[in-house]
């Protein structure tokens, strides 16, 4: 077992998968088996035929080999690619295109011959679809069949671009995208509206015939899909699933993507366990769930009937065991998430003292912070805690173009009844590039300099109703997401120094963050990684000592019970504020009322669904009963995640 994998145990899996602690030492063992197949086709004077994905998953995969090129030598004269797909509709230079993609990721970067790369044609016309595809087919097995083929996989099981209904035989076609594919892309195409409904894919049967198979995966988000195609039965549902049947495919993933299995997420339902304090809280919650049962009534056969007998054995009965984790689920609710002034804090989640705190609330973006955690900041405000709320980035990127038109309206109206020669100048030479732009054109600095003081206004107007003066509203506009865009953001120097210069500023007692477990491109996770490394630069500095930091899982999502280590209960009047919190943010509301139907979602039902169902699961787990809860976990950086 190499050092880097957590665990290589298989059983009850159909594929052979391979856990990592993260994305980073996954794609070096998989480059280091594509350079060492380079290397030997290339002393052989033999060609190597690659398949390529595109997407978040692969961007990693693609640096390392990079810097094998630059630093190793590796080299890709004799290198032939096949990309598995192509939006169609689109050309080779559009900035979402796969084409266009592979060049900026990859094939610009090394040796390459260009004509020995090929990414299907978006542009073919309808009715020599067909034809094309079969002469890419054709092409792959011209050039040798494929040698190894990299993969990730969509929410919907897809790989390439083969959506649920696919079945094993599938070859290369055109197909009409899923629509939880298109919300996914959304972000990358400025809404929903403007994704291409149809792609050009590599079949699974095209895929299933490369040679060596390696599917990546990272991120909570892949969890769930990943433990279908590995441990469920091979089906059309999941085209993943097919992967099965081939015998040499193995899946390299990180440990969020891993959470799902059973091996990761009920061990103790595969082989013995060590019973730590938090495997007996994930399995008893667990257990409850699954009998359906409040913890204070499980009995021993609850915990015989479900693989938990040696913990019994260990513990004496079910009735300990129960009492035991009944009053540490207790213990998580506070009221009080800046601990309670002159109160016994023995058992309580957060200090009694210093009193007041300072508290920093740190948000990837405006919005993620009251949508996680508005509650809790209302209340640490109104508890009298010196709240501030720093916003990473400016959140730019996710502003429609319509809301900068009506900005710019605005300071021309201004300008106009002013007098303002600047302001009128401005705001022409802003609606003069945005017209220049086009729909799918990259915003200018002044776009997104107007975009991102118009989610300033949200953010604000959002803090004032939680009571955050507007003084304590921060924004770090770090510099990564100012020059970078979605899928190619790259930190550094300037971020983590930003960041240290914020928490020196500020010494905080308690920091508020999330992005742990989150896919390792997304804003949100390198927002986290910043913290970590601007932390580290702390190390030695005395308040650090003296802080403690409390993890919210992130929007979309929130911890599962047994995770919680702190529940900020909230009576239905301060959910309410929260809500109206959310709805500061107005560029951040769906775009497109179609979709708000289909999925019968936006942020703030969510957020509300998200809330209220932690409340429920403390009610079924016989605790007292709550509009909804905040849950945060507290995170010990010297232990692994
Ligand atoms: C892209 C492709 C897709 C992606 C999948 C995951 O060429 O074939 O199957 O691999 O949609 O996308 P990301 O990596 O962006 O999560």
């Amino acid at each position: 077992m190499a050092d880097n994998l957590i665990s290589s145990y298989t059983q009850e899996e159909r594929i052979k998968t391979l856990i990592y602690s993260d994305a980073a030492d996954a794609c070096s063992h998989v480059a280091t088996e594509i350079a060492s197949l380079i290397r030997t086709r290339n002393e052989a004077g033999k060609a190597t035929v690659l398949g390529l994905a595109t997407g978040s998953t692969p961007v990693r995969l693609y640096r390392e080999l990079i810097r094998m090129h630059r630093e190793e030598g590796l080299s890709f004269q004799n290198v032939i690619t096949f990309n598995l797909d192509e939006y169609y509709g689109l050309s080779g230079d559009h900035p979402e295109s796969y084409r266009r993609f592979m060049q900026d990721q990859l094939f610009d970067h090394v040796d390459l011959k260009l004509e020995n790369t090929h990414v299907p044609d978006g542009l073919v016309e309808r009715e020599d679809v067909f034809t094309s595809c079969q002469t890419y087919e054709e092409a792959i097995r011209a050039a040798g069949g494929i040698d190894i083929q990299i993969l990730g996989i969509g929410r919907t099981g897809h790989i390439g671009f083969n959506e649920p209904g696919s079945d094993a035989q599938t070859r290369t076609r055109l197909v009409t995208l899923d629509s939880l594919t298109r919300r996914d892309a959304a972000r990358d195409f400025l809404g929903e509206e403007n994704v291409p409904r149809h792609a050009i894919t590599m079949g699974v049967g095209t895929i299933l015939d490369a040679r060596k198979l390696y599917l990546l995966a990272w991120g909570e988000a892949k969890a769930p899909v990943l433990a279908e195609s590995v441990e469920g039965e091979p089906t059309d549902s999941i085209p993943a699933s097919f992967l099965q049947q081939h015998d040499d495919c193995e899946f390299c993933i990180d440990l969020a993507a891993a959470g799902h299995l059973t091996r990761v997420r009920y061990p103790w339902l595969v082989g013995p366990v060590e019973w730590t304090p938090e495997m007996v809280r994930k399995s008893v919650v667990w257990l409850a769930g699954k009998v359906e049962k409040p913890l204070l009534k499980l009995t021993d056969e609850d915990y015989a009937e479900n693989g938990m007998a040696d913990l019994l054995t260990e513990k004496g009965s079910a009735y300990n065991l129960n009492i035991d984790l009944f009053n540490i689920t207790q213990h998580t609710i506070t009221g009080w998430p800046g601990g309670k002034p002159n109160a016994d804090d023995s058992s309580r989640p957060e200090r009694a003292n210093p009193f007041p705190k300072r508290s920093l609330i740190l948000s990837p973006e405006p919005m993620d912070d009251v949508y996680c955690l508005g509650g809790t900041m209302h209340r640490l405000a109104n508890q009298g805690h010196d709240v501030t709320v720093a916003y990473a980035t400016s959140g730019n990127l996710a502003v429609p173009d319509p809301d900068v038109r009506r900005a710019i309206e605005l300071i021309m109206e201004v300008g106009q009844e002013r007098e303002n020669q600047d302001d009128i100048g401005f705001a022409r030479s802003v609606e003069e590039q945005l017209n220049a732009k086009g729909q799918f054109g990259e915003d200018t600095r002044d776009i997104r300099h107007v975009k991102g003081l118009i989610r300033r206004g949200e953010a604000r107007s959002s803090a004032r109703l939680l009571e955050i003066p507007a003084g304590q509203v921060r924004f770090l506009d770090l510099p990564f997401y100012e020059e970078g865009r979605y899928r190619r953001f790259k930190w550094g120097d300037a971020d983590v120094s930003a960041m240290v210069n914020l928490l020196e500023e500020l010494k905080p007692h308690q920091i508020f963050a999330t992005g742990l477990g989150h896919d390792p491109l997304s804003v949100t996770s390198i927002c986290f990684e910043v913290l970590r490394a601007a932390l580290n630069e702390c190390a030695n500095s005395e308040w650090i000592s003296d802080c403690r930091i409390w993890l919210y899982r992130g929007p979309g999502a929130e911890w599962d019970t047994h995770e919680i280590d702190m529940a900020v209960p909230l009576s239905p009047d301060e959910f309410e504020y929260k809500i109206r919190g959310i709805y500061q943010h107005q560029t951040q509301r769906s775009q497109s009322p179609s979709t708000l139907r289909k999925s019968g979602s936006d942020s703030w039902n969510l957020a509300s669904q998200l809330n209220r169902s932690t409340a429920e699961t403390y009610d079924d787990l016989g605790l007292a009963e709550y509009e909804a809860i905040e849950g945060f976990k507290l995170w010990n950086a010297d232990k692994p995640e």
